[in-house]
């Protein structure tokens, strides 16, 4: 991993090009980076794109690895200047990686349809942005759009209950398949097994709440960081619906 990432790592600092000593949060943590970049690596990925840029600790990850593969990152976030003081396009240019980065400093639905209708296309993407239902399903309606057959996105905090909710439902999308979680999958409590067995009940799906019915566990999204993969154009029909 980049020299400077571990320094941010370990000191949970950096120093800016003004001289200034940035404290660094709400940053994706160093084992989730390296989920990431094994991603990345493993499957040779080239074009990236990102939602949430902060003081861009995720985005120096893949940046890192993209780089390898000779590919460019894509970085989108409203909130740059405004609220992280622009310190990481700082970070990205004092690690090297300014002419890997092209950066939006858009909200995600002015930017996303943007890169649709220029034809341009991805093969992995990170969303850490803001952990409501609708802006996240959202994102993912355009990501889908933007991302090629056998792509990766990557959801982080989906322990949020609006993220945890959108990945009930794209989970199960026929095209889509779960890929990895970090970390990795939790079991269901002995509780939480016994009260999936309410399905077998009459009318049990018009009663019982869907969370108690299918679990997160056996969606295989009961972590705090998933990959879900295409595997496939959509090809559902116009009325397909499933319980989320
Ligand atoms: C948790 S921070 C991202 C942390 C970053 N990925 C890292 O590892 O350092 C969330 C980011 O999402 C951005 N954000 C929030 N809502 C957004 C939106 N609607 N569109 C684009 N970016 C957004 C915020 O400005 C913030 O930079």
């Amino acid at each position: 991993m980049n020299n400077i990432l571990e320094e941010i790592f370990e000191n949970k600092e950096f120093v800016n090009f003004e001289g200034q000593v940035i404290k660094i949060h709400s940053e994706t943590n160093k084992s989730q980076c390296e989920f990431l970049q094994q991603i990345i690596s493993q499957n040779k990925f080239s074009k990236s794109i990102e939602i949430g840029f902060a003081f861009g600790t995720s985005t120096l990850a893949i940046v890192e690895e993209i780089e390898k593969n000779k590919g460019k990152h894509v970085v989108i976030d409203k909130f740059q200047h405004s609220d992280w003081g622009g310190n990481g396009l700082n970070l990205i240019k004092a690690a090297g990686y300014e002419s890997k980065i092209e950066f939006f400093e858009q909200f995600c639905f002015e930017a996303l349809p943007k890169l649709m209708f220029e034809g341009r296309r991805f093969d992995f993407a990170y969303i850490d942005s803001t952990k409501q239902f609708d802006w996240i399903l959202v994102n993912f309606f355009y990501l889908d759009k933007l991302l090629e057959i056998n792509g990766v996105i990557v959801f982080d905090d989906v322990t949020f209950p609006g993220i945890r909710k959108v990945l009930r439902y794209i989970s199960q999308f026929p095209n889509y398949k779960v890929y990895s979680q970090h970390p990795k999958n939790h079991k269901p409590s002995k509780a939480r097994s016994l009260a999936g067995l309410l399905k077998l009940l009459p009318l049990a799906d018009k009663l019982i709440k869907d969370e108690i019915l299918i679990s997160d566990s056996s969606l295989q999204i009961n972590s705090g960081c998933v990959a879900i993969k295409k595997i496939s154009e959509d090809t559902r029909n116009w009325d397909w619906h499933v319980s989320f």
